[in-house]
């Protein structure tokens, strides 16, 4: 509109332009008045266009700040805050225990070598654990099933691989430093009830020195398990037991004092002193060396610590279950 305004006055064919135009006609004494006359006119058109076109513009600014603004001050929209997975809770808990009695937190492979998950844990080739009902294997690029790598079964290879790699580190040592870790992970088995769920987890314990016995074995579990239950009336009991890579080996249960299940023996993990072969698959002298090892079920601990019946319940992912641990 502004535009149409300014051509019809200052346009070719304009108001103030046919004046100036008939200014030819005009007689000299006449033109000198009506030309400073027109030219007041045409000053004061052009100012006013000039400053409506610069309030226009302004206008336009202040519409499109006022459209674009942002108060950072405002709160969010919607405020979701995440938990932690009660699972995941109880890990920290252990490594926690476990850092402050000096043990590293180590870390393997979810899909692992036959070597390490079996064979230089002194599991026979024969061994059930390794049958195709008890373990997830993989295809190769054929679609045939791979020989040598599988799910882990457990987290005892990660003991397999930290004392390889420890043995190569400290070679060129007369004597090596000790070996103190916990090793948390998720393991897989053909397996599921309300107990068993097809992936799971596991924390796997290591202490290799000169001089450790079942003694240590069994003060560290116990202390452990006091403190993580926070209670010092939580009976700990080791019963015999057979694992291939263990010898003794052992079957640790708690029962608790008090509270619902009080009385009942719980199993909560296995153990025992390293065998000599897992020592010798590794490169570690077993006359020199000892030590013990155990593997925990931190889902067993973390449904006995909240009291949950169901251990598919974890892996779910059912919201209404999970917040009840935020
Ligand atoms: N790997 C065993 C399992 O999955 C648990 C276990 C038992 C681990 C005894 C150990 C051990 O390190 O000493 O059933």
């Amino acid at each position: 509109t502004l535009e149409q305004i300014k051509a019809r006055y200052l346009g070719k064919s304009g108001q103030i332009t046919e004046l100036l135009k008939g200014m030819a006609k005009l007689a000299p004494e006449e033109r000198k008045q009506a030309g400073a006359a027109i030219n007041r006119t045409k000053e004061a058109v052009e100012s006013a266009l000039t400053a409506r076109r610069e309030a226009i513009k302004r206008l336009a600014l202040e519409a499109r700040l006022a459209e674009e603004s942002l108060d950072v001050t405002l709160p969010g929209r919607g405020e979701t805050r995440g938990g932690l997975h009660p699972v995941t809770r109880t890990l920290e808990r252990i490594e926690a225990l476990f850092r402050s009695i000096g043990f590293e937190v180590a870390d393997g492979p979810e899909i692992e070598a036959d070597f390490q998950n079996f064979t230089a844990l002194n599991t026979p080739e024969d061994h059930p654990a390794r049958s195709m009902h008890d373990t997830f294997y993989l295809l190769d690029e054929n679609g045939k099933v791979a020989e040598d790598i599988l799910l882990r079964t457990h987290t005892s290879p990660i003991q397999v691989r930290y004392m390889q790699a420890h043995v190569a580190k400290y070679a060129h040592l007369e004597t090596m430093p000790e070996i103190r870790i916990i090793a948390p992970g998720r393991v897989y088995r053909v397996d599921s009830d309300a107990t068993h769920s097809p992936m799971f987890h596991q924390v796997e314990g290591l202490w290799i020195g000169e001089n450790v016995s079942f003694a240590d074995l069994k003060g560290v579990v116990a202390d452990f398990l006091r403190r993580f239950f926070e209670s010092d009336d939580l009976q700990v009991r080791f019963r015999p037991s057979f694992f291939p890579f263990t010898e003794p080996s052992a079957e640790i249960d708690v029962a608790f004092m008090s509270g619902a299940l009080k009385g009942r023996w719980l199993e909560i993990a296995g153990c025992g002193m390293v065998h000599p072969n897992v020592l010798r698959h590794v490169g570690i002298d077993p006359e020199k060396y000892i030590g013990f090892a155990f593997g925990m079920g931190p889902d067993r601990l973390t449904m006995l610590r909240y009291g949950v019946n169901d251990l598919r319940l974890f892996f779910d992912g059912d919201l209404r279950f999970l917040r009840q641990f935020v």
